[in-house]
């Protein structure tokens, strides 16, 4: 079958790492660059000979022959540069998060279904090998009955103006969170402060209720002096870790856990500290699994992991969070999705 011709907008900083993984893969052709400023495209025309580059997104949503738009852009002008790409007949990746309120996400992930289009969004941890491999063990039930599991997102920068640490950070780890643990969450809050900007949080504190009672946890700070990517999942049986600062280490699943009290009331509970695994991950990138993926739905009709839906669910996520940040920590509801 003919390969999959797509546009990347957005080239300024993130845009062109998904321009550099699409262009390498076989099943597509990076047809257009685009972005409002020339001196961005110029930095790009020697890397893609036989790409169009233009400052005109309508030039790409005219092309008949274009199968999908791929938006790098401020995140913003997500929903509307998305909406006009599906009303267009184009099949739609949009970074994260995928829009700024859970209306305009679910609008978005609505009008893909209505369209018969993908819509995906790049929740690239989701496609991690490591992040994988935790998914199966959990799955698999190695774990035992899940307890509570927390992601840390701290670094020093890159401090952003226009969106806060929440953000900018968690579309990430909230929808780990979510995927991992497989259910809606029902309630949801945070805590954070803001030390460099007024109105932009450095750091926030955020948790997450799930229904059968495990509980999710975040750290997300961009003033930090730790440089941390971390997962951890606590179950009835064993714990893992994921950790994306290590190289050989990516996963490590600890044979540690309480032993499950046996007789006289008022015993102290004791725990136990078996063996330490640690499975090999294969060293692909992220991203290139992504964009495979968007490709391969493209080609098939496919639904993707990280499709329009779950991307409006993180976004409700993010928007229940800011309404507890913004009200001192208390708990915020998630009702039923809708549709
Ligand atoms: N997945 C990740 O790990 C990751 C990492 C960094 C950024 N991102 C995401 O990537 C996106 C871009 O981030 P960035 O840091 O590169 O942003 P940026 O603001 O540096 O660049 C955005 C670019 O989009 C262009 N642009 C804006 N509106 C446009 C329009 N209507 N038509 C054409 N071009 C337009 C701007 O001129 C600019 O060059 C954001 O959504 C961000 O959240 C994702």
């Amino acid at each position: 079958m003919s390969r999959v011709r797509l546009g990347v907008v957005g080239m300024n900083y993130w845009g062109p790492n998904l321009a550099r993984n699409f262009d390498r893969l076989p099943g597509a052709e990076l047809a257009w660059c685009c972005d409002l400023d020339t001196e961005i495209l110029d930095r790009h025309r020697d890397a893609y000979p036989t790409t169009e580059f233009t400052t005109r997104y309508d030039d790409l949503l005219e092309d008949n022959t274009l199968d999908a738009v791929v938006i790098a852009t401020s995140v913003p002008t997500h929903a509307v540069l998305a909406k006009r790409a599906l009303l267009a007949g184009k099949h739609t990746f949009v970074e994260k998060p995928l829009a700024l309120t859970a209306a305009d996400a679910r609008e978005l992930a609505s009008l893909g279904d209505r369209e018969g289009l993908v819509v995906m969004v790049d929740h690239l941890l989701v496609y991690h090998p490591g992040l994988q491999r935790v998914k199966q063990i959990i799955d698999a039930g190695e774990l035992g009955r899940v307890y509570y599991l927390y992601g840390n997102r701290q670094n020093l920068g890159i401090v952003r103006p226009d969106e806060n640490a929440l953000w900018s950070l968690g579309p990430h780890d909230i929808s780990v969170l979510l995927w991992l643990v497989g259910e809606r969450p029902v309630e949801v809050s945070a805590r954070g402060e803001s030390y460099l900007q007024p109105g932009v949080e450095d750091v926030v504190f955020g948790a997450i209720r799930f229904p059968s009672g495990i509980l999710g946890h975040l750290h997300l700070s961009w003033l930090d002096p730790h440089k941390m990517r971390k997962m951890t999942v606590i179950g009835s049986e064993k714990m893992v870790v994921f950790d994306d600062m290590e190289t050989e280490r990516k996963v490590t699943l600890y044979d540690k856990g309480p032993i499950p009290r046996t007789e006289t009331y008022g015993e102290y509970i004791q725990v136990r500290s078996g063996d330490i695994y640690i499975p090999k991950i294969p060293g692909v990138e992220p991203l290139r699994v992504v964009c495979e993926e968007f490709v391969r739905c493209v080609a098939d009709g496919a639904r993707p992991l990280a499709d329009g839906h779950q991307g409006a669910t993180v976004v409700e996520v993010l928007e229940a969070m800011t309404t507890s940040l913004h009200s001192g920590g208390v708990g915020i509801p998630l009702g039923e999705a809708t549709q």
